[in-house]
C-alpha cells in the first residue's frame, strides 16, 4: 500500500499541498482530478521523491520515500510527467531501454530486451521500433513514455495526463493496457485525468483536489455534478447510458 500521511510539500517557500493524507491500493487505478494549479502534478512529484516534504510522510508498504535513494525509489516507482519534457534522440526500442536503466549495471540482460521487445508488441508500436523519437507524431511519443514507464517493471504508476496527445482509439487502446497491466502486475496506479467521463470510465477510486487540499475521494458516487460544481465551478448534468455514468455540460 502506499500512504500519503499529513503531506505538505510546494516549492521553495510556496506550499502546494496542504495536509494530504491518502491510501492507494494494489491492483487499483486512482483517477487525480481537480483545476488547473491544484496540486495534482505537485502530488505526483512528491510521491515520486521529486520534491521533498516539507511535513508529514509517504509511505510505500514500510519504506518512507524521502530515505529511499533514487534507484530505490526507479525500482518502485515509474512516473510520466505531465507533457513538455525533452526527449532523447535514440530510436523507440533505445527509449524504451532507458526504462531499464535502474536495473542495468553494465549492459541490458536478456531479460532487459524480452521485456522491451513484449512491451513494444503490447503497445502495437512494431512498427516504429526503429524510427528516431523526432520522426513520431505527439501521440506515438506519448505511447513510448508510457512503455517505457511499463517496462520499468514499478510497484507505483504514476502518469500525468497520459492521454492528452492521443486520439480517442489511442486513448480507450492505452488506457486498457495501463489497467491490465494494473490487475496483472497488481500496482498501484495514479492517473492524473481532465476528462472525467474517461476517468469514470477506467479508474476504481477518484481524488478529487482542490487549492491543493483533498476536496473529496472515493468511489464513482464522489464523481457528481455536486462536487465537480464544488471544484471546478461548473454546473454538469449526469445521465446513465448503458450501465455508465456521463457528466456532461
Ligand atoms: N516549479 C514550480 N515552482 C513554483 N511553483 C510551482 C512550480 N510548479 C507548479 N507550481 C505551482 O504550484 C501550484 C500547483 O501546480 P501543479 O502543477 O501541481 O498543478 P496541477 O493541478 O498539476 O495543474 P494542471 O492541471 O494545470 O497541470 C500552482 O499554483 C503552480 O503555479
Ligand atoms: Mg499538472
Amino acid at each position: 500500500m502506499l500512504k500519503v500521511e499529513h503531506l505538505f510539500a510546494g516549492y521553495d517557500s510556496k506550499i502546494v499541498l496542504k495536509d494530504i493524507s491518502l491510501q492507494f491500493h494494489r491492483g487499483t487505478v486512482t483517477a487525480l482530478l481537480g483545476p488547473n494549479g491544484s496540486g495534482k502534478s505537485t502530488l505526483l512529484k512528491a510521491i515520486d521523491g521529486l520534491i521533498k516534504p516539507d511535513n508529514g510522510a509517504i509511505i510505500l508498504d514500510t519504506m518512507n520515500i524521502d530515505a529511499m535513494t533514487k534507484n530505490d525509489i526507479a525500482q518502485s516507482i515509474a512516473y510520466l510527467p505531465q507533457s513538455g519534457n525533452s526527449y532523447p534522440s535514440c530510436n523507440v526500442f533505445e527509449s524504451i531501454l532507458l526504462g531499464r536503466k535502474p536495473y542495468i549495471s553494465f549492459e541490458p540482460t536478456k531479460h532487459d530486451m524480452e521485456i522491451v521487445e513484449k512491451t513494444i508488441n503490447n503497445f502495437n508500436i512494431d512498427s516504429l521500433a526503429f524510427r528516431t523519437i523526432n520522426q513520431l507524431s505527439g501521440g506515438e511519443i506519448q505511447k513510448v513514455l508510457i512503455a517505457r514507464a511499463i517496462v520499468q517493471e514499478p510497484e507505483v504508476l504514476l502518469l500525468d495526463e497520459p492521454i492528452n496527445h492521443l486520439d480517442i482509439k489511442n486513448q480507450i487502446e492505452i488506457l486498457q493496457i495501463i489497467r491490465c497491466y494494473t490487475i496483472n502486475y497488481n500496482l498501484i496506479t495514479v492517473i492524473v485525468f481532465h476528462d472525467i467521463n474517461r476517468a469514470l470510465q477506467y479508474a476504481d477510486k477518484f481524488v478529487v483536489l482542490k487549492e491543493g487540499y483533498v476536496y473529496s475521494e472515493g468511489d464513482s458516487k464522489i464523481v457528481n455534478p455536486e462536487i465537480m460544481k464544488g471544484v471546478y465551478d461548473i454546473d454538469l448534468d449526469c445521465i446513465e447510458y448503458k450501465g455508465r455514468k456521463l457528466l456532461f455540460v
